[in-house]
């Protein structure tokens, strides 16, 4: 019994001089990093040093995955100001909550900074498409992706194909069932951009290519391991069938090339009619608009629906303008027209990007030794815009924490609202990385939002909340019971 309680006593002892000594030489480290650019006109924006080794992840961590989550970054603000440097990920990284710097990151990517991911992430999106690629190839893909995606395209190639998913899906739904709200959205999402992006119209190919994909996705927010049994294998097996099916639709479609019916309205048919990319480029590159495309619609139609729920005045509004638009025109499909009169919806929209945006900041790099105001970034330093504590900045946007989508037709808001190309408003990026997807998106979330409720009422089952961590998410899923409203299907 002694020797056992002795031997406790010595191992104790052990582990905390090993501590000690590890806090000492971490302080000696800091202090010779950090002491050196004292004297100069230009400082390294100030920060804690945060502990050894884990830095400042796990305040960071805490904060992302509750549903605020900058706030480990404000509590940084308050101390250190708009820019602060902290520990991430053992890295030392600048974080900030300025909106102009952020805008200043966002405008010179490419020249100053360089947008910035883990390697396992980027061997699995692959290095080809516009996520990874660099400088003058990033710039022609998304030119390319842009263009396949603008607003006057969308009318022409996916206002239908996006209602026919939409009916479909909602279709599975019926009176009295019980859905996992957050579940069903990621199932439209995922079929939304296998038929836009691959063509593919049928249910069945539709479903098969959603299931590699979602395999593909979850892998992707996994411990990068490449061996059989774990997610990220399987992600990189499921994007091997990926890049196998678009291989099959390419030989298709040069097979008989001058019948192009047989790939639809999908950005692959038309990027090998219009443009000229390599093969493994192509597939990369639709990998690519797939990642970034999935996830994002989905939560904010998921966020939309929540935000509404507890907002009965709002839902009451959107719910009116949306059925107008079906008193106008019974049983048909929406018109572009349509679209262009949904003034508020648009503001629920903005709302919940603001409130809930999914990109809450962005990653990067500096290239060079940055100088901005009083502060230097060397080189290779990593730097985070941290987009939503500027959306959720109470001096910035009045009541910032409560879901208003009316503040968006203030005049004195107006400004603000121009999320293209905004310094206050920016849940799509903004410069050479601006979400090629956009306006995209905001069309699937609308016509969502129509569908869903002319056709369904819904009552929340469970208590939920949003995180942020791994990914944006209601922590039960978002549980509702669904009444439906019509007989007939609109
Ligand atoms: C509500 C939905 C969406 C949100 C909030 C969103 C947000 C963003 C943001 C913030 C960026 C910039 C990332 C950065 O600068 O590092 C981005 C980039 C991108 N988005 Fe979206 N996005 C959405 C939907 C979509 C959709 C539907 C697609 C495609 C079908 C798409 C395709 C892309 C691509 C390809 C990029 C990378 C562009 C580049 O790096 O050059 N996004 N998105
Ligand atoms: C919010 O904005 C004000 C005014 O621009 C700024 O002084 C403050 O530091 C910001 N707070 C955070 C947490 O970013
Ligand atoms: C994308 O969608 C799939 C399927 O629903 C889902 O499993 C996955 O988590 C999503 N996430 C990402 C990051 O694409
Ligand atoms: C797809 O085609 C590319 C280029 O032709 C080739 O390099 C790649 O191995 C093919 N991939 C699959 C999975 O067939
Ligand atoms: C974005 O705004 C800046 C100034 O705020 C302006 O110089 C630039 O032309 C704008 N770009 C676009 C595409 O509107």
């Amino acid at each position: 019994m002694a020797i056992k309680d002795n031997f406790c006593v010595f191992i104790i002892l052990i582990i905390s001089s090993v501590f000690v000594i590890i806090i000492f030489l971490a302080k000696v480290l800091n202090k010779k990093n950090g002491g050196t650019r004292g004297d100069l006109r230009c400082r390294f924006p100030p920060g804690s040093k945060g502990w050894p080794i884990v830095g400042d992840s796990l305040g960071w961590y805490n904060a992302v995955a509750s549903s605020h989550p900058p706030r480990f970054v404000e509590q940084q603000v308050q101390r250190y100001g708009k820019m602060f440097s902290c520990n991430l990920f053992g890295k030392r990284a600048v974080v900030s909550a300025d909106p102009a710097f952020n805008r200043f990151v966002m405008q010179n990517e490419g020249r100053l900074f360089e947008s910035s991911y883990p390697k396992s992430f980027r061997d699995l999106v692959g290095k080809d498409g516009v996520i990874n690629a660099k400088g003058e190839q990033q710039r022609k893909l998304h030119s390319i992706a842009s263009n396949m995606m603008r607003l006057d395209k969308l009318k022409f190639h996916f206002l239908h194909d996006i209602q026919m998913v939409m009916k479909q899906c909602l279709g599975d739904l019926h009176h009295n069932q019980v859905v996992i709200l957050q579940d069903f959205c990621r199932k439209i999402a995922i079929n939304l951009m296998v038929n836009q992006l691959l063509g593919v119209t049928s249910e069945s190919e539709v479903n098969e290519i959603a299931q590699f994909f979602s395999d593909f996705a979850d892998g992707c927010l996994s411990v990068p391991i490449n061996v059989l049994g774990f997610a990220y294998h399987k992600a990189m097996k499921a994007r091997g069938s990926i890049i196998d099916k678009i291989n099959r639709t390419i030989e298709i479609h040069r097979g008989h090339s001058s019948s192009s019916s047989a790939i639809g309205n999908g950005v692959l048919g038309r990027l090998l009619e219009e443009e000229s990319l390599a093969d493994d480029a192509v597939a990369d590159f639709i990998i690519n608009l797939l990642f970034a495309g999935n996830e994002t619609t989905a939560k904010t139609m998921l966020f939309a629906v929540c935000f509404l729920t507890q907002c009965p005045n709002a839902m009451k509004q959107l719910l009116d303008e949306q059925q107008n638009l079906r008193f106008q025109r019974a049983g048909e499909m929406l018109t572009w027209q349509d679209y262009k009169s949904m003034p508020f919806t648009q503001c629920v929209i903005d709302e919940t990007l603001r409130l809930g945006g999914i990109a809450i900041w962005l990653m990067r790099e500096a290239k060079v030794d940055v100088e901005y105001q009083e502060y230097i970034i060397p080189k290779g330093c990593f730097v985070v815009p941290f987009l939503s504590a500027v959306h959720l900045n109470e001096s910035v946007y009045d009541d910032c924490l409560t879901f208003n989508p009316w503040r968006w037709m203030a005049p004195e808001n107006q400004e603000k609202r121009n999320w293209r190309n905004g310094t206050y408003f920016a849940p799509f990026g903004g410069g050479a990385r601006f979400c090629p997807g956009a306006e995209l998106a905001r069309l699937q979330i609308a016509l969502f939002l129509h569908y869903f409720v002319t056709n369904f009422r819904w009552k929340q089952l469970r208590e939920d909340r949003m995180s942020f961590f791994p990914s944006a998410r209601m922590v039960n899923g978002f549980q509702i019971r669904l009444t439906q409203i019509s007989a007939g299907w609109n």
